[in-house]
């Protein structure tokens, strides 16, 4: 229970992909009765093999124990129908990044749930704000930006619009952190803060690039060595996607005009080339396969 005496007992995720499968998972495991929902049951089925295989790794792992598998599968239901999340004290939608496909959900939820029911997105750079408005309380819904894989990142950032309802921030916080996630809480803009430090600084790594001012090596080796980083920004641009990080910029500087994230010119020529990294074997370096080291 929280300080506002809610209690959350049963979770609702709405969409079982990558993101929501992973979201489901987290709250199973610590004992959360989930109800998930997929638009079809070939996505539902798809839903349920993911969950089987995330939480079998997991037990390959010694992270989980087979018994314990078996009871976290246990705790989660799966259906096709939205009604089904009546119950629900926490609803966290995770379908496609579209603003219509989602604002349809948050207008459907209104006549389903509780009036107390808080609902949460898991969008990445759409407007919370706006979501929020196709239901008649927007005061009770946030933004909870779970990274992925899931079960295995510990950061949520926790997304409060202008009409957020402060004890809803302090329950969903709360919640995040007894699931064993470090929440943190920023406000309603694309890329919220994680993607607006690290995308502004990719960019800068490419724009040095572009200018010549040092090679792609010297670049990724400076922040290596020098600040500890674990891969440089131009590997890890490959590692990402070219195509998905000039995504992520665009709307970062459309809906910002921060010129940190005004794409470098030559993101942009590389995309349309093709290269989009380690998925097509070629970006800022050369790969014999998607998972192979890089090759000059
Ligand atoms: P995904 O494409 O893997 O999964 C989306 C799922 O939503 C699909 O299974 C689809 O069948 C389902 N869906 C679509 N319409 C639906 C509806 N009306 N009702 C129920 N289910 C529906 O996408 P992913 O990657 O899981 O992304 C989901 C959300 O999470 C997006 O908003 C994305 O921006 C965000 N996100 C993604 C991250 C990532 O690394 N993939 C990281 C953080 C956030």
């Amino acid at each position: 229970m929280s300080d506002s005496g809610r209690t959350f007992t049963t979770v609702g995720v709405v969409g079982l992909g990558t993101m929501g499968a992973g979201i489901a998972e987290v709250f199973a495991r610590h004992g959360f009765s989930v109800v998930g929902v997929e638009q079809n049951d070939e996505a539902l089925a798809r839903g349920r093999q993911h969950l089987e295989n995330s939480t079998a790794r997991a037990v390959r792992r010694s992270k989980l124990s087979e018994e314990e598998q078996a009871e976290l599968l246990g705790r989660i239901s799966l259906t096709t129908d939205l009604t089904d999340l009546a119950e629900a004290d926490l609803v966290v939608e995770a379908v496609v990044e579209s603003v219509e496909v989602k604002k349809q959900i948050f207008r459907d939820l209104d006549a389903i749930v509780r009036t107390e029911t808080i609902l949460a997105t898991n969008t990445s750079s759409l407007s919370v704000t706006e979501i929020s408005t196709a239901n008649t309380s927007p005061g009770r819904v946030v933004g909870v930006h779970f990274f992925n894989p899931a079960p295995v990142q510990d950061l949520v950032e926790v997304v409060r619009t202008v009409v957020t309802d402060p004890v809803v921030l302090d329950d969903v916080t709360e919640l995040l952190a007894r699931i064993g996630k470090q929440p943190v809480v920023c406000g309603d803009k694309a890329g919220f803060i994680a993607n607006t430090l690290l995308f502004g600084y990719l960019n800068h790594a490419v724009s040095m690039f572009e200018a010549r001012y040092a090679s792609r090596e010297d670049i990724d080796a400076a922040m290596r060595f020098g600040c500890g980083y674990p891969m440089g920004p131009l590997a890890l641009l490959d590692l990402i996607g070219l195509d998905t990080a000039y995504e992520i910029l665009e709307t970062m500087y459309r809906q910002g005009r921060d010129r940190l994230h005004a794409p470098a010119p030559i993101l942009k020529q590389m995309v349309t080339a093709g290269m989009l990294g380690r998925k097509t074997g070629r970006g800022f370096y050369t790969y014999d396969g998607p998972d192979s080291p890089a090759t000059v």
